[in-house]
């Protein structure tokens, strides 16, 4: 396809600061990574803003530029971090607690890490049942609690000289709330800020106050946050590129790689049963029925857009998918996944596919975490705003725009990626069409 003309783009000059609520087993992961990368002890593996490439033009052309010098985006050299948290744990004690990384590996950083110490944070029992933690804002109204965020990251900004925010959400699930009519407007959103209406959860005020800090808010937990109207509204008013949720790392990433791969070759399936085993606190939160119903719906929805039953009734109608989580202390981070996936070929015959995953949950999402605050960042300095449907790559429920499905084929979704940022920079497409080499 013929290329666009280049967005007008702010290059990436000075800091940028990256929030986030939560300094839990994912963010001093993702911090403690990108001190070890910068400090030339590690590669970032996992990360497609570091790692990866990008084709332009025809593949005769030889053009495939690492996307972090193709689009400017934030150097790693840059980055500053920031965090709130209800248990008042420095970065290194917090990454220590959690386990992921050995201490062969934090101790090269320690010093870095101890000097990340958490903002009180907003939280509260009622949102997230497991946590307790002494670190906690005290205002009248949730209004209140809000205009504090909003004080904290200006005065962060100010205290470490940065160009620039974005944050990104990597504290726990919190319960289920469904959407309804404080969420509608914004005028009924900060009505109801004012009024402490129990629909309003800490990680809204967070998005709220994110948002009208002009900072980019991207959200890695299946909790709401952002994902209403109101704080979709109020992101476009303000320019402001807001995406989630939940980061996809691993059952739910396998899934998306292979449910594509059955409906690409027309086979049925009958059945999808995932469980798993993890030990970190995560695991301990959703170990509470109302936390887990928020991350259960977030993972459920994957496998009917996928294969859309409605289309292939004789294929995908009435499958059956069980999801079930196990709180099981021993496994720490690391957890083990188990999938059954009872499959249907040629004549009605059927075959099982197994897959037991043993991952670590932090490793997988701490590149993410990078990923996101960098192409937050880039997405607010070329001028987009609201929803960015393109970055549904590193969600399991990824957020879009009233009415539309959410992609959630993760080649579609690396293809949505790329060609968006040849989008924005003025190439052309790829549609993979490729006859041209075979005119002559
Ligand atoms: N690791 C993964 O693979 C993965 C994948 C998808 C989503 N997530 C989500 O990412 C989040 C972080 O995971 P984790 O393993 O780091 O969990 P964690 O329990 O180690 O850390 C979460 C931290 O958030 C803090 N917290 C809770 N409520 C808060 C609030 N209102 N404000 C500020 N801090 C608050 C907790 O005290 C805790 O320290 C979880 O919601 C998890 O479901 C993780």
């Amino acid at each position: 396809m013929t290329p666009t003309s280049p967005r007008p783009i702010a290059p990436a000059t000075g800091r940028l600061g990256i929030l986030t609520p939560g300094l839990g087993a994912v963010a001093t992961t993702f911090m403690a990574g990108v001190e070890s990368v910068r400090r030339g002890r590690s590669k970032p593996i996992g990360s497609l803003t570091q790692m990866a490439t990008i084709r332009l033009g025809k593949r005769t052309e030889q053009r495939s530029p690492l996307i972090r010098e193709f689009v400017p985006l934030a150097a790693l050299d840059d980055l500053v971090f920031g965090a709130w948290d209800p248990i008042p744990d420095d970065a290194l004690t917090a990454a220590r607690k959690a386990g992921v990384l050995e201490a062969s590996d934090l101790e090269p950083v320690a010093s870095f890490l101890s000097g990340i110490v958490p903002m009180p944070a907003v939280f509260d029992n009622r949102y997230v049942t497991r946590i307790h933690g002494p670190n906690v804002k005290k205002g009248r109204t949730k209004r209140d609690l809000a205009e504090q965020l909003r004080e904290d990251i200006r005065q962060f900004k100010a205290r470490h000289g940065l160009a620039r925010l974005a944050m990104v959400w990597c504290a726990s699930t919190e319960i289920f709330i469904q959407p309804g009519p404080a969420h509608a407007t914004i005028e009924a959103f900060e009505k109801a800020m004012l009024a402490n209406d129990e629909s309003i959860a800490p990680s809204m005020l967070y998005a709220w106050a994110a948002i009208m800090e002009g900072v980019p808010y991207a959200n890695g937990a299946p909790n709401l946050a952002v994902d209403t109207p109101a704080l979709i509204r109020l992101a476009n008013d303000r320019a402001v590129p807001i995406s989630g949720k939940d980061f996809k790392t691993g059952q739910t990433w396998m899934k998306t790689v292979i449910a594509p791969g059955l409906k690409a070759r027309m086979l049925g399936l009958r059945g999808w049963y995932s469980t798993n085993i993890l030990g970190n606190r995560d695991g301990e939160v959703l170990d509470d029925p109302a936390s887990f119903k928020t991350k259960e719906e977030s993972k459920l929805s994957v496998l009917h857009t996928i294969l859309q039953p409605a289309l292939y009734p004789d294929l995908y109608k009435d499958f059956s998918h069980v999801v079930r989580i196990n709180y099981y202390p021993p496994r720490g981070d690391n957890k083990e996944g188990w999938d059954n996936i009872d499959i249907v070929g040629w004549m009605n015959y059927p075959m099982q596919i197994k897959v037991n995953f043993l991952c670590r949950d932090s490793i997988l999402a701490a590149p993410i975490v990078l990923d996101l605050a960098l192409f937050s960042d880039f997405a607010q300095r070329a001028g987009m705003k609201g929803i960015q449907e393109w970055l549904s790559f590193y969600y399991k429920s990824p957020m879009v725009a009233a009415g539309l499905q959410p992609e959630h084929d993760l080649f579609i979704q690396q293809t949505k990626l790329k060609n968006t940022l040849r989008h924005l920079m003025g190439e052309a497409q790829i549609t993979h069409l490729g006859l041209e080499y075979y005119e002559s």
